[in-house]
């Protein structure tokens, strides 16, 4: 079973998370002088972003040394970058602009361009910086109540994709189509962590946590990096009870 940290809620989640990402980034600028994170949408993330952005202005905050970090992307709404739903424009209103981040280091899916090229675009910007498979140091991804992390979405044929590291995907009902990083790239990472809060993913965190990773387990269980660790930080009240999942 994968390590699960717990944490009383949200505020404490939030401080956690950024610990283990300035974590990652001291041994990653330690070890290969770049860190290289990818981020997801979503409302969790959003006080873990705030938190980094904190500590980023905070006096001794050189641990957030922006010039030598790339931030990646886990998925992206196919819309404009200042749509409100874009994960773009989330993370660039919680981290960018708050900590000074400059465009340099950020490496956003274009979800403004047509979907199978903007998808294409993006597996060349990691092969080119990262090689093939890409080995991204870290990434920050959530749980959906219905089991998917990133946009792998229950029953997608994205979850059997084994070549291509970025694909294209429908969305949910009413939703935006979407970009998201495909198995492949998600099991050549060097550490994953998961954030996750509140009662209503209880059962979907139970029933990841308890698969196995084969085809019927919840896509986030399928995320197994082959050679890297995995973290899942989780708030009481998401590993509460909350149905028998
Ligand atoms: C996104 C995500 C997605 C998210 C989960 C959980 O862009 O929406 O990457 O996988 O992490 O849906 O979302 P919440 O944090 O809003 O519950």
């Amino acid at each position: 079973m994968s390590p699960v940290r717990a944490v009383s809620g949200p505020a404490e989640l939030a401080r956690d998370a950024a610990d283990e990402v300035l974590l990652h980034g001291e041994r990653a600028l330690e070890l290969r002088g770049i860190f290289h994170l990818a981020l997801s949408g979503g409302s969790t993330p959003r006080a873990t972003y705030a938190e980094l952005a904190r500590r980023a202005r905070a006096p001794r905050g050189r641990a957030l040394d922006s010039s030598r970090w790339r931030f990646w992307f886990a998925d992206e709404r196919c819309g404009a970058p200042d749509d409100p739903a874009s994960n773009y424009r989330l993370v660039r209103e919680t981290l960018f602009e708050p900590a000074g981040i400059p465009e340099s280091c950020v490496r956003r899916m274009r979800g403004e361009d047509d979907p199978e090229r903007a998808a294409e675009d993006y597996a060349r910007a990691l092969s080119r910086e990262l090689g093939s498979p890409p080995r991204i140091d870290l990434v920050l991804l959530g749980l959906g109540a219905d089991g998917h992390t990133a946009s792998l979405f229950p029953g997608s044929p994205a979850l059997e994709e084994r070549e291509r590291p970025v694909v294209a995907v429908p969305a949910p009902a009413g939703d935006l189509p979407r970009l998201t990083l495909t198995l492949p790239v998600l099991d050549a990472a060097r550490a994953v962590l998961f954030l996750v809060t509140g009662a209503e993913k209880a059962a979907a965190l139970r029933r990841a946590l308890r698969a196995s990773g084969t085809e019927e387990a919840p896509p986030a269980a399928r995320v197994r990096p082959r050679d890297g660790e995995v973290l899942w930080l989780a708030d009481r009240a998401a590993l509460g009870s909350g149905g028998d999942g």
